[in-house]
């Protein structure tokens, strides 16, 4: 079944990265869907335009932003009871804001700020929001991955990367844990009719446009006019996790194009995902 043909009125979606690129895009394909549509966004100004525009193409009034920096753990607990507050149910949680840090930084919290938003930030919302998923299953969580996680290497020993920080290599390892993350939480929840997947959207011509990250962020310009998909061409996979009764039920899975594919050998080393997930829960305790 085409997703355009899915109605998802009556389920309310949160999105993180909202303002801009394949989040922006996942927004307004839901909200034409007729979701509730809940955007995240570190800036006021681009949350109200963001809202206005994807209100007034998709004719959808149900669409509001949230203001949070998901590198903040303190922001990203205000979030979360605020959508509680507001909001009695959550049917689709997608974890996409991302970004790639030229020098290493850190966020408010003293880590790695890669590593602190890309993974961290996913890691903590999903386990705040993780009573009220269960309450309104079956739902369905989503965190937008990519295929650079393949060359991820992830140090448990130097997670804070002082030494050896290149800009590349803090984002494969984020985009390594997104997945083990995925993994190790779709065990954890196997019984409770949440599904938790990851994805990968292909090369899209968004700002962090992954090339933006490499060797080649120069020619990032005229890769994305060679090679790049379009935001909402990014976002179908997204929607097709969020949407489609083909995936009812799938959990514990890493789709590209809409179709499950193995991920990177290590992201099934159920050792590595569960030291993953323990550290996490040790750096937002
Ligand atoms: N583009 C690609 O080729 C590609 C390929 C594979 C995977 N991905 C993944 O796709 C996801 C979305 O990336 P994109 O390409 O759409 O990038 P983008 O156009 O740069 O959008 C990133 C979004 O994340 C938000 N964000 C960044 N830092 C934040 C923070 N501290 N707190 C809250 N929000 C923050 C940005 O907000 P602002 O608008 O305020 O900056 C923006 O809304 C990322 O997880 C990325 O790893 C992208």
């Amino acid at each position: 079944m085409n997703t355009k043909e899915q109605n998802m009125k009556g389920k309310v979606c949160l999105v993180t990265g909202a303002t801009a690129g394949i989040g922006q895009a996942t927004v307004m394909l839901l909200a034409e869907r007729g979701a509730t549509v809940i955007g995240v966004g570190r800036n006021s100004a681009k949350n109200e335009y963001s809202t206005k525009i994807i209100q007034e193409k998709t004719g959808n009034s149900a669409v509001e932003y949230m203001l949070a920096d998901l590198s903040s753990q303190k922001e990203i607990r205000a979030l979360a009871q605020g959508f509680q507050d507001k909001y009695d149910r959550l049917d689709v949680l997608v974890n996409n804001a991302g970004a790639t840090f030229g020098e290493r930084l850190e966020s408010v919290d003293g880590i790695e700020m890669t590593f602190a938003l890309n993974h961290l930030g996913y890691f903590l919302l999903t386990n705040l929001l993780a009573d009220i998923l269960v309450t309104s299953r079956p739902s369905r969580v989503i965190n937008v991955s990519s295929s650079l996680h393949r060359l991820g290497k992830l140090d448990f020993d130097n997670i804070p990367f002082k030494e050896g920080y290149a800009r590349s290599k803090a984002y494969q390892r984020s985009k390594l844990a997104n997945i083990g993350f995925t993994y190790e939480m779709a065990r954890r929840f196997s019984n409770n009719d949440v599904t938790i997947n990851a994805m990968n959207p292909g090369l899209v011509a968004t700002n962090v446009g992954e090339v933006a990250g490499g060797v080649v962020a120069k020619m990032k310009g005229v890769v994305d006019k060679i090679a790049g998909l379009t935001p909402e061409e990014g976002a179908q996979t997204i929607i097709y996790l969020a949407a489609s009764p083909d995936v009812a039920g799938v959990t514990g899975r890493y789709f590209v194009k809409e179709k499950s594919v193995p991920s990177a050998k290590t992201t099934y080393d159920l050792g590595f995902c569960r030291q993953l997930w323990n550290l996490s829960e040790s750096l937002v305790a």
